[in-house]
């Protein structure tokens, strides 16, 4: 028996410590330092991706960089850059009942290959009945329930599978170290034993991991550097809408998103995003406006929607479903300023259609032109659409792939896209009326 101490570990950066302290020196955070029992062997332990060999001579490395793994799910090729690279380890995080084992399992269904599923919170069972509601079945498919990484290594040694599925890494422990599944050595130790089987078998490793109330996958952020690509599913769970981002990819971009619909069938690739997101009826309503925003290589339209209202208690309340409510905040203190409105004693509610975070600020201008509505209580018409940043000296910003934007409000039906007046646009290549606005004061024009 190998001898234990007892060691601190930071929760959020994963940093190490011989003694508790109510802030981590390394990232500063609060209450953060936990303490764990390692054995001292194990503690020193890191992770080797050549076995046999030493160093190597960089020339004689082979490494085809273009080559992929399908998975025959569009759109996670397109966030993972194309396909799976062999040897890859891809996080998979999001928030409990948001769909991540749903997508493994659909995925590893529908590819063509020897798939094992490890499997720590669901039994056999439950996942064969998850199978049948999505309607797919092949041969091929190993279910294995089991936490243990050493039972695990040898079973994956005796299946030999072309992928492997985790799920999830907070289940996991390796009987090397003492601490209990979900803690920082052992989500680290099981995470590093995951990556030393990808490199030196090339197998590529799917590992599902929860988020916290935070927003942060469980565990150390450690475990974010040790991977190679970083995917975050994201979405509200009452809505049918997911959005399944890269948040780090060592073999691609971090800009693509792939949409989807969580459906009584399994996810389904969303094909046309503005027919989905877009509720439209004609009517006008007050409030609710449609901004045309770019994230990955797609443009689409989302509606926006603000209530204004006069505040109930002392201190108005600001909420924000899908943008980013800091620069919310700045619209509204740029509106109060520059175009009028008094905000300052009412209750400001913003929320985007269809449950889906967007984080391009293109969508400002379409923001602006909701609360404006709300606020006076007029409304945009339906077949406006609106692309643009909002400055904080009041200016209309303009946005990148401003011509991709006007082709998809085009497409989608809106008849006239406000945009920033500083874009150089031919207005006859278009058969949608394009205004340029150059500071938040024009909105008073507009209804
Ligand atoms: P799940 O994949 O279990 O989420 P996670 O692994 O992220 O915790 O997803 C569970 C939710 O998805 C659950 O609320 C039921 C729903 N669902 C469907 O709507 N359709 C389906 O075909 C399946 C399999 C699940
Ligand atoms: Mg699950």
């Amino acid at each position: 028996m190998a001898k234990t101490k007892r060691i601190y570990y930071c929760r959020n950066c994963g940093n190490q410590f011989s003694q508790w302290m109510g802030q981590c020196p390394a990232c500063k955070e609060w209450n953060t330092i936990v303490e764990e029992k390692v054995s001292k062997f194990e503690a020193k332990r890191g992770v080797r991706l050549n076995d046999d060999a030493g160093a190597l001579d960089l020339g004689e490395i082979k490494a085809d960089s273009t080559y992929r793994i399908p998975t025959g799910n569009r759109e996670l090729d397109l966030v993972l850059g194309g396909g799976l690279v062999p040897g890859s380890v891809i996080l998979l995080g999001g928030e409990p009942g948001i769909g991540k084992s749903t997508l493994m399992l659909q995925t590893a269904l529908q590819m063509p290959f020897k798939t094992l599923y490890i499997s720590g919170e669901e039994s056999p069972e439950q996942i064969k009945m998850r199978a049948e509601r999505l309607g797919l079945t092949r041969p091929g498919i190993k279910i294995y329930p089991e936490t243990d990484t050493h039972r695990i290594f040898s079973t994956v040694k005796k299946e030999q599978p072309d992928i492997l599925v985790v799920d999830s890494i907070q289940t996991l422990f390796s009987p090397r170290i003492e601490s209990s599944p979900g803690s920082i050595v052992q989500i680290r130790e099981s995470a590093a034993e995951l990556i030393r089987f990808a490199k030196q078998s090339r197998t590529p490793v799917f590992i599902i991991g929860h988020i916290t109330k935070e927003g942060v996958i469980a565990g150390p952020k450690i475990l974010e550097h040790m991977v190679d690509t970083v995917l975050q599913f994201e979405g509200d769970r009452h809505h049918q809408y997911r959005i399944l981002r890269s948040l780090k990819n060592r073999f691609g971009s971090t800009y693509e998103i792939g949409i989807f619909e969580m459906t009584a069938e399994g996810l389904k690739a969303v094909d046309n995003p503005a027919g989905v997101l877009l509720h439209r009826s004609g009517e006008n309503f007050s409030g609710t406006s449609a901004g045309l925003v770019v994230e990955g290589i797609r443009s689409f339209p989302v509606e926006t929607q603000a209530l204004v209202s006069p505040a109930v208690y002392g201190t108005p309340q600001r909420s924000v479903t899908g943008y980013d409510a800091k620069r919310v905040n700045m619209i509204l203190a740029v509106l109060e300023k520059r175009a009028g409105l008094r905000l300052s004693d009412k209750d400001v509610f913003l929320n985007i259609a269809g449950g889906i975070r967007i984080t391009d600020p293109g969508l400002d201008l379409a923001v602006a032109a909701s609360i404006f509505s709300s606020c006076h209580d007029l409304p945009v018409r339906s077949h406006y659409a609106f692309a643009g940043e909002v400055g904080l000296t009041g200016e209309i910003r303009p946005v990148a792939r401003i011509e991709q934007r006007i082709g998809e409000a085009e497409k989608s039906g809106f008849e006239r896209i406000f945009i920033s007046a500083h874009h150089k646009i031919n207005p006859e290549l278009y058969n949608i009326e394009i205004t340029g606005l150059k500071s938040i004061e024009e909105i008073n024009g507009i209804g």
